[in-house]
Parts: structure tokens; sequence; C-alpha cells
């Protein structure tokens, strides 16, 4: 409920030069966005893009397709870049680079691109994936550390029509080679390494590991790829395969420096992104070309309230949707200065993000609760050692923000003169959703406040009916919008299964809400099989097909419990196959097993053993039970003690 006490009014003196200025101005867009939707976005489309052949039709929907911009054509990189060209934002940095520190306390490297020299670096990248045989329609990989060819390496793909699908560099080689067989890809972009809190992350080893790995079939799962192009990027001996690996700093060389762009149809895919879902193995959310980049541009400047002088700062890792969308895509097509970190907010001390925000007077800043509950045990005298008065807006994403950190981070890093939004949205939403906008919405700590223009969400029961104010239920979305996922690549079954059946015509989020009597949205958090861990997202079924995939575990279901700084941890209860005894190296040897298959995000925090597993009659294990174990009872000391399910589920009558 909004607790009157708890509301932030908007600051008046941010409100006067805020893009929306008042919850009235807001409320008045809102309608109209919801009642004229193809006309409110027409309009869009058009102040906001540059076009190269206008649409004929605004939508075509029928549910779950939807095409927006029909017939129309654009390139996401003349968007984000050319069309910059001939204004002074050539010169203005489109993206500030800041490298890892070194162990010795030597600061990071710095890198600063215009939009001139950005545009320059893609054209050359551009034709060099050209000259690799890359074409429109092509799938490539980029699995790159936090550097600016990460970004490059992007706007190149979207420069020729290539459809780009990035890995997260904490992804295992495991992980690479089910994308690349899921996607098809042709190349795959990475580097040397990366660094990692003064260690290398051997990047280039997993491609060559990746490049190996067989399936089922015995046949290679990679064997589209034909050429992998390298970032030298720490300096560490890597092998070069003669005819396959080519390094980027000679390849640039061989190239023109002019790249005309390829006029994209608006549908044209843009980016494949894999993410976890309930069942199986990551699934390929697609975006396209038009309508994401609209969402993505006009979300960036309405919630951040952009302005010209901003130096912005999404922490998020480009291999997560929010570096699509905020760290590139957002930023770029609205003509912003994009803040890159290679590094962790922890190295070489805890105080790495404030100093990053004092030298480079960072005004927006973006990041995860996760990393704010780290900040507030980290101690408050990090922050306090910098002066962060050149901060202005707060963001965070990712999972629901607990009331305590939302304090802390608007009192001792915002100076309480910040407005926060929390903003909601998916991998599959393209961009934020439900988001206060500041200078407008007063807030409230724990709620990501009201929808984004043009977005209808609902909380629904069983039924798929409206609940009361104040009821919890699931979470849809009644209308489609610009952003959203267009399918699951290669698998239209699932798309209409996953997000279109559960509520028939509308999009199930997968999460669980409640609105207050003021309309405000609650996030409660998933209430599928998907972990929200640090706010990363992590299928169950992939950690529990990983641990099976271990040659000693006969069983094993993974739960989640709350855990104050992640805000969930990974538990997984394991049976062993006949004469194995659990002890605490196989615990060890698991959680790496883990990490081999899906990468370190993924491991188990915590693994017990148990003789077997809670099951309802039908054969169901009973995760609810679980989940109450993984999060009241204490773990024993003991490892090796196996813990007996038999009595707890006499005791629960429920049959999941
Ligand atoms: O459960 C919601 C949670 O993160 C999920 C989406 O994860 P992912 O696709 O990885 O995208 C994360 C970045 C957009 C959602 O289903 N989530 C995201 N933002 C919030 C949130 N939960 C509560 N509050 C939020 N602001």
């Amino acid at each position: 409920m909004l607790n009157e006490e708890r509301l932030f009014p908007p600051d008046k003196e941010f409100s006067k030069r805020a893009h929306i200025k008042s919850l009235a101005q807001y409320r008045k867009i809102y309608k109209e966005s919801i009642e004229s939707p193809e006309v409110f976005w027409d309009k869009q489309a058009r102040n906001e893009l540059v076009w190269s052949q206008p649409w004929k039709k605004t939508l075509q929907w029928k549910a779950p397709n939807a095409k927006w911009f029909v017939g129309g054509k654009l390139n996401v990189s003349v968007n984000c870049l050319d069309r910059y060209l001939d204004t002074a934002t050539a010169n203005k940095a489109a993206l500030i680079w800041e490298g890892e520190p070194a162990t010795n306390g030597t600061p990071g490297e710095e890198r600063v691109l215009t939009y001139r020299q950005l545009h320059r670096e893609v054209c050359l990248f551009a034709n060099v994936l050209k000259k690799r045989g890359i074409t429109k329609g092509d799938r490539v990989l980029i699995y790159l550390p936090m550097v600016p060819e990460a970004a490059i390496a992007m706007l190149a793909c979207a420069r020729i029509g290539a459809v780009h699908s990035v890995v997260f560099g904490g992804f295992s080689a495991q992980s690479v080679a089910d994308r690349v067989f899921d996607s098809g890809a042709k190349a795959i972009i990475t580097a040397d390494g990366g660094f990692r809190r003064g260690s290398v992350v051997p990047l280039k080893q997993n491609v060559d590991d990746a490049l190996v790995i067989k399936g089922a079939d015995k046949k290679l799962l990679t064997a589209t790829i034909e050429s992998v192009i390298v970032l030298q990027r720490c300096g560490n001996q890597i092998s070069m395969k003669a005819n396959r690996d080519f390094w980027w700093h000679d390849e640039i060389k061989t190239v023109s420096p002019v790249c005309p762009p390829e006029p994209m149809d608006s549908e044209a895919p843009l980016f494949i992104l894999y993410t976890s879902g309930s069942t199986g193995k990551p699934k390929g959310i697609l975006h396209t070309t038009g309508g994401y980049l609209l969402y993505a541009k006009m979300t960036t400047r309405y919630v951040f309230d952009l302005q010209d002088n901003d130096v912005y700062w999404c922490t998020a890792d480009v291999g997560w949707v929010t570096g699509h969308s905020y760290v590139v895509y957002g930023p770029l097509a609205n003509g912003a200065t994009s803040l890159i970190y290679e590094g962790a907010p922890n190295w070489p001390e805890p105080d790495r993000f404030w100093n990053i925000i004092a030298r480079h007077r960072v005004s927006i800043l973006y990041t995860a609760p996760t990393a704010i509950r780290a900040f507030m045990k980290w101690g408050i005298e990090w922050p306090k050692k910098h002066d962060l008065s050149s901060l202005r807006l707060l963001g965070t994403v990712g999972e629901p923000i607990n009331p305590e950190a939302w304090i802390w981070y608007h009192t001792v890093i915002g100076g309480k003169r910040c407005p926060i939004v929390d903003t909601w949205w998916q991998t599959e939403t393209g961009g934020i959703m439900i988001t206060p906008m500041p200078g407008a919405t007063p807030t409230t700590p724990g709620s990501a406040t009201l929808p984004f223009f043009g977005i209808l969400p609902e909380v629904v029961d069983e039924q798929g009916n409206a609940v009361e104010k104040n009821s919890g239920g699931k979470l849809v979305v009644r209308k489609p919008w610009p952003g959203m996922l267009r399918g699951i690549w290669g698998d239209p079954q699932r798309f209409q299964d996953v997000y279109w059946s559960e509520v028939k015509g509308s999009y199930f989020t997968g999460d669980g809400s409640r609105q207050d009597k003021n309309g405000y949205f609650w996030i409660v958090g998933r209430i599928d099989d998907v972990l929200n861990v640090a706010g990363h997202r992590i299928g169950t079924a992939e950690v529990e097909s990983a641990l099976v995939s271990n040659q000693n575990v006969a069983e094993a279901a993974v739960v989640g419990r709350p855990d104050d700084l992640k805000g969930q941890a990974l538990v997984a209860f394991v049976t062993l196959k006949s004469g194995i005894k659990a002890s605490p190296e196989l615990m060890v040897e698991l959680r790496n097993h883990v990490g081999k298959e899906i990468g370190p995000v993924a491991k188990p925090d915590d693994i017990r053993f148990a003789e077997s597993l809670p099951k309802t009659r039908s054969g169901k294990i009973m995760r609810r039970l679980l989940k109450q174990v993984a999060s009241g009872l204490e773990i024993k000391g003991d490892t090796t003690t196996l813990e007996d399910f038999a009595v707890l589920a006499q005791l629960t009558k429920t049959d999941e």
C-alpha cells in the first residue's frame, strides 16, 4: 500500500527542466498513448528516427505476432551515429571508457570516442565483417569484455544488417557452443582475454574450447563458424588458427573507413539475446529493428530525463539486455555520452564507482539493487570519500529493491536530491515498461510505480481477469508495444506457449505483482521456475540439467532461497548414483561442473545431498517443500549427512 509518509514527491527544481514536468502531463500523454496507440507510435517514429523509406502501416497485430512500421526501412547505426555527423554532437563524447585499474593502483586506461570517431571505427569494422563474408541476415556472436569494441562490434553488425548475439563474458565455452548451435552463427568476435579483479578471463581459449564441442549426435555444435576475429586486450598467450582466426587490429588496416549502411526492413532482426526460461536451455529472444530502436530511444530519454550535457552511466554489461538498450542503443540514439567501465565495483577498492563518478562528473547512474546492497555492506566511508555532487538522477533495475537499499541509495549516493527510477522490464520487453517519470511521478521505495507510455500492464488471476486493487496476481501486458520481442529464435511454438498461452491474447511476464490503490505496481518477483540471483536470470531447469550431466549425480532439484545480498541464492538438492559418497570434495566438483557447463554466475550457493527427493504421487518433485527447506532449516555442517525428506514429505499434504 502506498504509505504517504514514505512518498517522495518530485523535486521542484528537477521538474522545471524535466522532459515530463508533472503527473498531470504524464497522465495526459499516457491516456493518448493507450486510447490511440497507432496515432501515438506513428508520431513518435516520425519524430525520433531517421528512415530511408517510410512505412505503410504502423502496426499489424495478430497475437502473438506484431509488425511495427510495416514496409519502413532504416538503419540502426545511422540513427545512432551518421545522423549526428553534421551536428555539434559529432564532436561530443559518445563513449567514455575506463579499463580495470591495475593491482598496483595504477588507474585504468581511459578512452573517449566522439560520435565521429565511433562512426569511423564502426564503418571500419563493418567492412572487416564484410571482408570475412558476413552479409545481411547472418548471425554473429560477440563474446567480449566491457570495452568500446563491444559497442563497435554491435553497431558494425547493425550497419551491414548482420544479427548479433552478445554472450556475456562470464559464460562458459559450453554456453558459447550452445548459442552458436542455436543461432547458426557464422563468426565469433572475441578478445584474447578480459580483465576481472586483476586476473584474465580467457575468452579466446573458451572460444577454442567451444569450437571443438560435439553434440549428442557426435557432430560439432559449432560447425557453422567460419571466422573468429580476436581483439588484443590483455596480451596473454593464445593460439591463432590459420585461415579461421584473425586479429582485429590487423583486419582494420586492410579495409576502407567508408561503409554505406544497409537499409533494413523495420522488422529485420537486429539481435538475438539468450535468456533463461523455466524449461530447457536458454531461449534466443529476438528483437527487430525499427520498433526496438524507437522504444530504446524514447525510454532512455524520458526515464533518465536525458539532457544534452549529461554524463550517463549504466553499469550493466553488454552481455545483458540492459547493456544493449541502456549502454549502447538507447543513449547513442539520443546523442548522449555513455560511460563504460570494464571492471568490478570493488576493484581495487570498494570505492571504484564513486571514484569514477567524481572524476567523470557522472550525472545519471543506473545500476542493480544487488550492487547497492553490496555498497551498503562495504560501508558509507567509501562513497563519502568522493564528490558525488554531479549526480542528478539514480536508477535501478533487475530485481525488486528493498526499501532499506532504496533509502540508502537516495540518502548516501543521491544526497537526498536525486530522484530514483526503479525500472521494471525484461529481456523480452526490449525496454523499460514500468517506471517513475523523474520530475513527475512521486516515488515510494519498493514500487516501480506506473507504466511507460503505450504500455498497458495488468495484474490478473488464474482465469486472466483483472484482480482487485491490492490483490496479488500474475503480471501481464494487454497491448503490443514497439520494443516487444518478436519471437524465440527458431521456435515459434515455444514463443506461443511461454508468453501467450497463460492468459490468452496477453503477454505473460512470468512475474507476480500487485497494484496499490493509486495504481502503483509492486513487483513481487518470478512466479515460474526462474531465479533472480544478483540481478541475473537463471533457470532452475538449466542448472539441474548441468548437475545431472555430472557422472556422479542421479537427480537434482534447484530452488531459490532469500539472500540478503543477492536477493536470491541457488540451492541444489542432489541425489547421487549408487556407490557414490557425498563429500565436501564432491560439492566443490559439482559447483565447478556447473561453472563449466553454464558459467560462474550459475554455480549453486549451497549443494545439499539427499537420499531421495520428495515427490508427489505423480512423481513431480515437491519444489515448494524444497524451497521451505532451503530457506528455513539450517544447513548441516557435516556435508556428508544426507537429508531425509521422507518425514517432511509425509507432513505436507499439498500435491504440487
Ligand atoms: O523478475 C523481474 C526482474 O527481472 C526479470 C527480468 O530479467 P531479465 O530478462 O534478465 O532482465 C533484467 C533487466 C531488465 C523480471 O521478470 N526485474 C527486473 N527489473 C525489476 C525486476 N523485479 C523487480 N523490480 C524491478 N525493477
